[in-house]
């Protein structure tokens, strides 16, 4: 029994061979192949090698050699027409009945595959002909050389009615042309014309490098700006990503496992993908045109444990970057997830890359920030958690999205996670509650007294000394509202941060500032995260969560913003003399003599004339 070639060949593109050889034969990767031993006869050494990129297996020792379906035949002791049905089971795609004469006609067709190969040919030809000068000019402007060019194999579809049609035809004749999305018949009928016209062609492969369809973009303005081909037999856009077996290929040297191997890049558009590639981030990819779906994440994860998804930094970028969050929960398994980088306003990987060089991006990728982390930041920055109602309102909106992770042992990693955290920052807020205790409590507080409230934290969460929260908070506004530094400058660099951490913090800041200007808060945090400051700031997310609004009373008026800064200032400014009289009090405690003890009696005098200090909440 003969099956129609479109079917065959879609077969073969879903199936990977690696995989289903790997089910029975411990396959070790060598570059492009996988060798192993011959499961087909007795051997000590390997001689048996499966060339994912081809679609087929060879055995050097007994000659045994056939694709995915001669090896099922052979492995599985099964006929043609059984092996075919199974692995079409499997691929979830259902076998196609034929009367003998659809099957003899078939059978005298050139597959789909082989149709696509010679299209891409043809647009490639013509792109390097004198009628595609234009188009590599094209090109050559977006900062693409002929190497890539040709690594890409990119293409011109000439702006012909059916120009494609007539090179290729008779060999591949008009149905098959169709079937494989190259040509389409008009809604009222008549005669087919050629799909793409006058656009520049991105072939698109499989994940072995074979071509299954096309991405045509056009120079101008016309809409749509790219097109993609239709889905085909051989073609469902949700299923492939863009730069695939590049990847692969690029990979197959490392183990994705080992540390310092490369992250796997997830960028949204074709020019991004070619221009990593070219600026040596040669495991990118991307989907074509719509969001990541599962069956993509499932092949990222065959790639790579944690790839690295690339999103705006704008709103939208960033609404959408928490969509491929949430979808991505229900499959996370142990060791598998994602890593997130927000690209700066404006920009994509083409255009960072363009502008700033491959170090640019190597910059940002370095700032990646794990699925966990990306969620607690989301869901603590969405709402105040400035009450306890409000505050367990984000426990349950945490603990919501730990019961999406399907896998037991994640979603409890998860929840015991978000549980530290959710304890961090009730730690916060009762350290700052005790803080005003003490206020009320004569000058030196009660600070490793036991506070009153019933519902306390255990003992061991740590005081914060005295205006050390707003501190925290003079900083954390900097954070949050980076237009403001510049104002700032001098205050930021005067004010007393007795914390090496606060201290550090701030020269990183001023550092920052005085060479990037213009940084809006996610491009700020990046920066800080490459000078090692991550651990402070997440530290002082929570303060700002909790307590920002103190100084912004819940606005983002940029007045406003400034009224608080100024309150925070003369706070801690005011604060100054009793921090010091408690360090001149330990002080004179741990070394009494008559210096220390001076000290300490002219700063009493001091307090006494000017009163008692003004505090927080
Ligand atoms: P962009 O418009 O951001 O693409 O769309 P880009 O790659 O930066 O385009 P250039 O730099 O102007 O060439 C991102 C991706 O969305 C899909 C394509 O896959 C594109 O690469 N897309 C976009 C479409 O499918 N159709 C469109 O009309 C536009
Ligand atoms: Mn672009």
């Amino acid at each position: 029994m003969a099956f129609p070639p479109g079917f065959l060949d879609q077969l073969r593109t879903r199936v990977s061979l690696a995989e289903l050889v790997g089910r029975r034969v411990r396959l070790t990767r060598k570059g492009r192949e996988h060798g192993g031993l011959c499961p087909f006869h007795n051997e000590k050494t390997p001689s048996f090698y499966v060339v994912e990129d081809k679609g087929f297996f060879h055995c050097f020792g007994c000659g045994a050699h056939g694709d995915a379906i001669g090896y099922l035949m052979r492995a599985d002791n099964l006929d043609f027409v059984e092996a075919v049905e199974r692995l079409a089971g499997e691929a979830g795609i259902p076998v196609p009945q034929q009367t003998p004469q659809e099957r003899e006609k078939a059978q005298r067709q050139k597959t789909l595959l082989e149709g696509l190969a010679a299209a891409a040919d043809f647009f490639e030809g013509q792109l390097w002909s004198p009628a595609g000068a234009r188009a590599r000019d094209y090109l050559t402007r977006r900062g693409l050389d002929e190497e890539t060019i040709r690594r890409f194999r990119l293409g011109w579809a000439p702006d012909s009615r059916d120009t494609l049609r007539r090179t290729l035809s008779p060999d591949y004749p008009e149905p098959l042309l169709q079937e494989a999305g190259l040509q389409r018949v008009p809604e009222g009928g008549g005669s087919a014309y050629d799909y793409f016209r006058g656009r520049v062609m991105f072939p698109i492969g499989d994940r072995t490098g074979r071509i299954i369809a096309f991405g045509g973009r056009t120079m101008g303005d016309e809409q749509p700006k790219y097109l993609n081909s239709p889905d085909t037999p051989v073609f469902e856009k949700g299923r492939v990503l863009y730069g695939w077996a590049a990847t692969r290929g690029n990979l197959g040297r490392h183990d994705p496992l080992a540390p310092g191997a490369p992250p796997v890049i997830v960028v949204e558009g074709y020019m991004d993908v070619i221009a990593l590639h070219r600026a040596g981030f040669g495991t990118a990819v991307a989907p074509l045109g719509t969001a990541l779906t599962e069956t993509q994440l499932q092949e990222l994860w065959r790639l790579s444990p944690e790839p690295t998804l690339c999103f705006d930094g704008d709103a939208a970028g960033q609404r959408a970057a928490l969509r491929g969050l949430h979808r991505a929960l229900p499959a996370l398994k142990p060791g598998h997830s994602l890593r997130f980088i927000t690209l700066p306003p404006g920009a994509d990987p083409d255009s960072l890359v363009r502008t700033g060089g491959a170090e640019a991006f190597a910059t940002l990728l370095a700032t990646a920030r794990p699925l966990s982390e990306v969620l607690w930041q989301a869901e603590l920055s969405a709402r105040p958690v400035d009450t306890p109602e409000r505050r367990a309102d984000l426990e349950q909106r945490l603990m919501n999205a730990a019961g999406e992770i399907a896998e037991r042992s994640v979603q409890g990693e998860y929840r015991r996670f978000f549980g530290r955290r959710l304890f961090d920052l009730n730690r916060s807020s009762w350290a700052s509650a005790s803080s005003s205790a003490a206020r009320g409590g004569g000058p030196r507080g009660n600070w490793r007294g036991k506070p009153a409230q019933p519902d306390r934290l255990p003992d061991f969460a740590p005081p914060r000394p005295p205006g050390r929260l707003h501190r925290e908070v003079f900083l954390g506004m900097f954070l949050r509202y980076p237009a403001e530094i510049e104002a700032w400058v001098e205050d930021i660099a005067e004010v007393e941060l007795p914390e090496p951490e606060l201290d550090s913090l701030r020269r990183a800041i001023l550092d920052i500032a005085h060479t990037e200007s213009g940084l809006d808060a996610n491009a700020l945090r990046q920066h800080l995260v490459l000078r090692g400051q991550a651990e402070i700031l997440s530290a002082l997310a929570i303060t700002v969560a909790r307590h920002a609004g103190f100084a912004t009373r819940g606005g983002d008026d940029p007045e406003v913003i400034r009224q608080g800064l100024r309150e925070t200032l003369q706070l801690l400014n005011a604060m100054r003399p009793a921090a010091e009289l408690e360090a001149a009090r330990q002080a004179f405690a741990m070394d009494p003599t008559t210096d220390n003890l001076r000290r300490l009696t002219a700063l009493k005098e001091r307090e006494l004339l000017d009163g008692p200090v003004g505090g927080l909440e």
